[in-house]
């Protein structure tokens, strides 16, 4: 048996299946059923396929009461949709199943734990926010995810006292070496303490019943209001929390002009050490004795993402490719779409000294074909195009490489007479710019975005993902990415290339194919 709310979601996706036709979709790039999508959850391998649950509005292309859309893949590329596998339906979750994630039993059924948002007649701020407990839902022998009768399993009950419930979410769960299981969630603190985040550790034996939680972290350096959605997995020997601050201020980067992080909503990456004893994460200290903490993606669209360990033990992350602050804004892609908002590729993880190197998962390999192969072109002032390179569903490698004196070189994409977004290389202060503002936008959101990057002595590596309205960018073998959407007409698919002074490149690149 299915609640009448599930059942009713279920049957609404079903109906608009026939009105969202497989090429209106990103070619790979996971998009919602129908409806609104924001993050992943659930990321899981279980019964021999892996698993992707989502933040999911199906009846909107807003964000409204949040269900969990699912999906099944084999290769994290492709993935099959399946029917909704929860709904806000009970009293604890009545006004959304939040964000969570997924974990094998010891007795083989697969779970999901996630955040219920209930009541907020109590929320004494006034500002009628939810009740956060963190609940389970149980794949019976019937298929479905049932939600356990103990509900919810962790709840205001199980936090320090200074901790916020109505900010406690986003329950990332992982089975320990011993067999036990562990889950880290995060917490705002109440506004008459001090403010800031807390990543609360919660323990069980089964899986099912919890304890109450320990700090695990906590951020003293108060880098946004609230850390959602956190992630903690081990690369090598080292130990990583993936989290994603809202509201953070900005922090300029290291070449003049260039940020390190935008204000707002930002994925940050801290590596350091778990003491097993204590059970607590120990995180790398900056100069000053602080944690340190970097940028996860320097683009304008990458959030909340969650990592997941693949069955031959790959570390791989997939984000939500859209920034919060302009997802619910009335876009240009939103007009005509059934959905909106699509997952990043699934990039694998690996660490060079302490920093996180982000690669696309080789399983994107078998999607590319018709290869193009250029060594040695020699870019010119003005903007050319190259034969045979054009489209919207493009992996293209560069390799720049610039003369003493040269201004710069670039490329743009999605192009036509009218519109482009560009990417630009100033190997002077060794910074690239991002710029979508002729993409068509036509609302004031954030645009352009110049970062940092290694001092290569004029060289540059880049891998861009095109995926009609996405580019994900891998600049210098993954140290850092830039991801951003655009919602240019698909039939600018002009690409460009131009350098001010000397500029030698090679480039290789592939069509993304429809299919395998
Ligand atoms: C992150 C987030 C999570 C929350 C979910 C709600 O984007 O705000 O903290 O669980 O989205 O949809």
């Amino acid at each position: 048996m299915i609640s009448k709310e599930l059942a009713k979601a279920r049957e609404y996706e079903a109906s608009q299946e026939a009105s969202v036709k497989d090429e209106d979709r990103p070619v790979c790039h996971f998009t919602a059923r129908t409806g609104w999508l924001n993050d992943p959850n659930g990321l899981s391998f279980y019964d021999g396929t892996y698993h992707l649950f989502y933040q999911y509005h199906p009846y909107s292309t807003y964000w409204g009461p949040m269900h969990w859309g699912h999906a099944i893949s084999r290769d994290l590329i492709r993935w099959k949709y399946l029917p909704a596998a929860m709904a806000p339906d009970t009293e604890y979750d009545k006004a959304g199943c939040f964000s969570g994630s997924a974990v094998t039993l010891a007795d083989g059924r697969h779970m999901l734990i996630y955040t219920g948002c209930g009541d907020s007649s109590e929320d004494p701020t006034g500002k009628g926010r939810w009740l956060q407990t963190q609940n389970l839902a149980i794949l019976e022998s019937d298929g479905e995810y049932h939600k356990y009768e103990g509900n919810p399993v962790i709840s205001k009950e199980d936090l320090p006292e200074d901790a916020d419930p109505y900010e406690f979410r986003d329950p990332y769960i992982w089975k320990a070496s011993d067999g036990t299981y562990r889950a880290l969630a995060a917490c705002g603190r109440t506004e008459t303490s001090e403010g800031g985040t807390y990543l609360l550790m919660y323990s069980s034996d089964d899986g099912i019943h919890w304890g109450s939680g320990k700090v695990f972290f906590e951020d003293e350096r108060k880098i946004g209001v609230m850390w959602e959605c956190p992630n903690f997995f081990t690369l090598g020997k080292k130990h990583i929390l993936i989290a994603s601050p809202m509201d953070m201020q900005a922090e300029e980067g290291e070449a003049v002009g260039s940020i390190r992080f935008p204000q707002g909503n930002n994925v940050c990456c801290i590596t350091g050490r778990y003491d097993e004893k204590s059970e607590t994460f120990i995180p790398d200290k900056d100069r000053a004795g602080r944690f340190r903490y970097d940028p996860v993606d320097a683009g304008l669209d990458f959030y909340a993402p969650q990592v997941l360990t693949m069955n031959d033990g790959r570390k791989v992350m997939i984000g939500w490719m859209q920034d919060p602050r302009t997802g619910n804004t009335e876009s240009n892609g939103r007009r005509e779409s059934r959905f909106f908002g699509q997952m990043s590729i699934p990039r694998e993880l690996s660490l060079k000294g302490d920093r996180l190197i982000q690669w696309p998962v080789s399983e994107l390999e078998a999607y590319r074909t018709d290869r193009d192969v250029w060594k040695g072109l020699e870019l010119a002032p003005i903007w050319i195009r190259i034969p045979g390179i054009s489209g919207r569903c493009k992996d293209i490698s560069l390799d720049i490489k610039t003369r003493r004196k040269c201004k710069g070189a670039g490329m743009r994409f999605a192009a036509d007479e009218n519109h482009y977004t560009e990417l630009w290389y100033d190997p002077e202060k060794s910074v690239i710019t991002i710029d979508r503002s002729h993409s068509g936008l036509v609302e004031s959101i954030p645009a352009r975005r110049t970062i940092k990057v290694s001092d290569r002595r004029g060289r540059l590596s880049l891998r861009i993902i095109l995926d009609k309205w996405s580019a994900e960018i891998f600049i210098n073998d993954g140290e850092q990415t830039m991801s951003l959407t655009f919602y240019t007409d698909l039939s600018a698919e002009e690409i460009r290339f131009r350098a001010e002074g000397e500029a030698l490149m090679d480039m290789t690149a592939y069509t993304l194919a429809e299919s395998e």
